[in-house]
């Protein structure tokens, strides 16, 4: 075997510099004196195995790959070829929707074909790896990285996790790349939503809500898995031994490469669980820890570790063989260069073949979050305003966005130009900064408004509000904005607001106000066409939000699975004060929109719901089923979801879990009925004594459009 040959003919040195991963930047002199700059310049590392690193981070640009692989291996004796890894998180060049909005699609199969898509296109650059799916079950829309996220649920967290890393892999073939899951774990659980910040849940807690999605991927054969800045049981996840050797290793079987996030390893004295680098770099390694990604621990300390027998070299062998095993699967021990392709790349990066998948991925992943009839607009319309400070910018693709552009996006008032074409006028209304109180364009607006038949009127968060470090601790939309909808609405009642948004946002008095919302998240490079395709009507929504909506930033955390404690306000009494209940004084519990809510411009009715036994033996099965008509007046597609309630266990269960979904189209008048297996298998959780196992006893089972659905029958398991 290469990897083997390869690794026997290593010196110490050349193996401990291919556990580390540097930036590709530093490979792009092309005079050969490769001067370490930039943040790899902090590492101090030893300028005569720079050549040996194993990995290399950042990559857009075909030529750019070309260039740094051509400079390595001309500047290295081993010549043992780096690998390429990139962000590649929803999308290379061509970008679909935000992650979170991928996932309101309800449809794998949607995140499988992003995924594929973004995987050709890296590829043609020359990059092996992508540092995504992020699976990080999340609560707190706070947190800037909810974009990256599936959202709340882990049973839809685990689907799209399997469905994208197939996507991004395939059979590893030319346009294929590795996927690498991320990150591990529980990084979503980070306190108030403050990046990095600590993460305190019990065991119990992470192998029932956050561990699932990491071990869908796992099961669904990801290359690699990057462990999480963020601490587990207050050992950081860099040299969580518990975590990475124990559970991941030793329990579901990993035998990939772990890489750490940037920088972690040494983070691990911030933290204050290492007094040095020398003890992370030690920590790291008995965690089995891999690549360490831009810090200097392993590099300037594992020599040492070894001679003083802390470490021993078979250690090293064996996270190096991991990370040699990965570059012969690839490909590029045998060619350094993979799939890239400098005119290839060219044609097919944001051709027109992908920007209809990335068009389609933003319809489907839309959510309608209100209407009041108006929608969709007529495409005869006299005259239409497209107004706010999401209206005519680029900057809706989302954050997060590799080699994405803003002036490659399409922007709203170009989507509807194209649809409606100089029937449509523009005023910006006002800025989209968080902080903006200028009012000086809002007059503007209104009397652009007051021409037009209807507006388009594009509010919510600038791109760069969400992503990594970018939380808030105020998730409305900015006064100004209310401003100009308040009187853009005094002289046209006919106001459709199209929300940009990162993340689930305190929406409560948009709710109230405006006809209608289409929650377009940041929709990627096609963001203008997918708005207006569904303005119009070109396209319904059928997109479901997978993290719930808050009433107001006080009811966070929120999210449909929880308990229902020892005194539960009942949802009768909702919005009435009920002293001694586990509520408010000022606010309802139940949130603005519900987990899986969305409305489309058909309606779906839902009947015949029944089980097909109201009793489940082991190693049997029960049918539980509904027909769904499409009663309304357009073709639509609708998310069915189907939950159950294990009424009572040897530890308390939540009030619903998602078990089952199935996304299906239907004609106007058509109906067809959607089934859902339930096995002992669906009823499995981690009991008391910490087994994955089925109790015995009853459980509510709902069929229905949101995870506000009613149970509709119950059965018991039996032995
Ligand atoms: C992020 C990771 C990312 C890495 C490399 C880190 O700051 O947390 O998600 O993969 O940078 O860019």
């Amino acid at each position: 075997m290469k990897a083997q040959e390869i690794l026997s003919k290593m010196t110490l040195e050349e193996k401990i510099y291919h556990l580390v991963q540097m930036t590709t930047m530093t490979y792009l002199k092309t005079d050969g004196t490769n001067i370490v700059t930039g943040p790899d310049s902090t590492m101090k590392l030893d300028k005569e195995y720079i050549y040996d690193v194993g990995t290399l981070l950042n990559l857009v640009g075909a030529q750019t790959m070309i260039d740094a692989q051509t400079n390595f291996l001309n500047g290295s004796k081993r010549k043992v070829p780096p690998v390429f890894m990139q962000d590649v998180i929803h999308g290379h060049r061509t970008l679909y929707p935000i992650n979170l909005g991928v996932a309101a699609s309800f449809d794998p199969k949607l995140a499988h074909d992003v995924a594929k898509m973004a995987a050709k296109e890296a590829s043609l650059d020359g990059v092996g790896v992508t540092f995504a799916p992020m699976v990080d079950l999340v609560r707190d829309p706070r947190w800037g990285r909810v974009m990256e996220s599936s959202g709340e649920d882990p049973y839809l967290n685990s689907q799209m996790a399997k469905a994208t890393v197939e996507g991004y892999q395939g059979d590893m073939g030319k346009y294929n790349i590795a996927a690498c899951v991320k990150h591990f774990a529980a990084y979503g659980a980070a306190e108030a939503g403050r990046d990095y910040n600590t993460v305190d849940v019990s065991e119990r807690m992470l192998r029932e809500y956050y561990l699932p999605s990491y071990k869908a991927a796992v099961d669904a054969g990801v290359k690699m898995v990057m462990t999480a800045f963020n601490i587990v049981d207050s050992v950081p996840c860099s040299g969580n031994k518990w975590l990475v050797k124990d559970v991941l290793r030793g329990e579901w079987g990993f035998d990939g490469v772990v890489i750490s996030d940037y920088s972690a390893f040494e983070e691990m004295i911030d933290h204050g669980y290492c007094e040095d680098k020398k003890e992370c770099a030690y920590r790291a390694m008995e965690a089995t820890s891999d690549i360490e990604m831009m810090s200097p621990c392993y590099a300037n300390h594992l020599k040492e570790l070894v001679e003083e027998g802390k470490i021993s070299v078979e250690q090293i062998d064996a996270a190096v063989l991991r990370v040699l095993k990965l570059k012969e699967e690839l490909g590029v021990l045998d060619n350094p260069y993979r799939s890239v392709n400098v005119e290839e790349a060219k044609r097919v990066q944001v051709g027109p073949e992908h920007r209809a998948i990335a068009r389609y991925a933003a319809e489907e992943s839309a959510v309608l979050l209100k209407n009041n009839f108006i929608l969709p607009l007529s495409k005869d319309i006299k005259s239409v305003a497209v107004i706010g400070p999401n209206a005519d910018t680029g900057a809706i693709h989302g954050d997060w966005p590799c080699g994405g552009k803003v002036d490659e996006t399409i922007t709203v008032l170009e989507g509807v130009k194209n649809i409606v074409g100089d029937r449509a006028v523009y005023a910006k209304g006002c800025n989209i900064e968080y902080d903006s109180t200028d009012e000086s364009m809002i007059d503007e607006a209104v009397e652009v408004a007051r021409e037009a038949d209807a507006v388009i009127l594009c509010l919510g968060e600038h791109q760069s509000y969400s992503g990594e470090g970018n939380c808030r601790t105020n998730i409305e939309i900015p006064r100004v904005q209310y401003k100009l909808l308040d009187k853009i609405l005094e002289v046209n009642k006919n106001v459709v607001v199209a929300l940009f948004t990162g993340r689930p946002l305190a929406i409560s008095e948009l709710d109230e106000k405006a006809p209608a919302i289409l929650n377009m998240w940041m929709p990627g490079t096609e963001a203008g066409n997918a708005t207006a395709n569904l303005i119009f009507g070109n396209a319904n929504p059928s997109g479901k939000i997978t993290m719930t909506f808050p009433r107001s930033l006080g009811q966070v955390p929120i999210y449909y699975n929880a308990f229902n404690t020892g005194r539960p306000k009942l949802p009768e009494y909702d919005f009435n004060r009920v002293r001694f209940t586990s509520s408010y004084l000022d606010s309802p519990n139940s949130p603005l929109y519900p987990f899986g809510y969305g409305l489309s411009y058909t309606e779906f009715e839902y009947s015949d719901l029944k089980l097909s036994a109201d009793t489940l033996t082991r190693g049997g099965k029960i049918i539980a089923s509904a027909k769904i008509k499409n009663v309304g007046k357009y073709k639509g597609k609708e998310a069915v979801q189907f939950y159950i309630h294990d009424l009572f266990g040897s530890v308390v269960r939540p009030v619903k879990e998602l078990k089952g979904f199935e996304k299906i189209e239907l004609d106007v008048g058509e109906e067809k009925t959607v089934e859902f297996e339930i096995t002992e298998e669906t009823l499995k959780f981690w009991t008391k004594d910490m087994k994955f196992e089925a109790e015995n006893g009853k459980f509510d089972v709902f069929i229905g459009k949101s995870s506000a659905c009613k149970p509709f029958a119950t059965f018991e398991l039996v032995d």
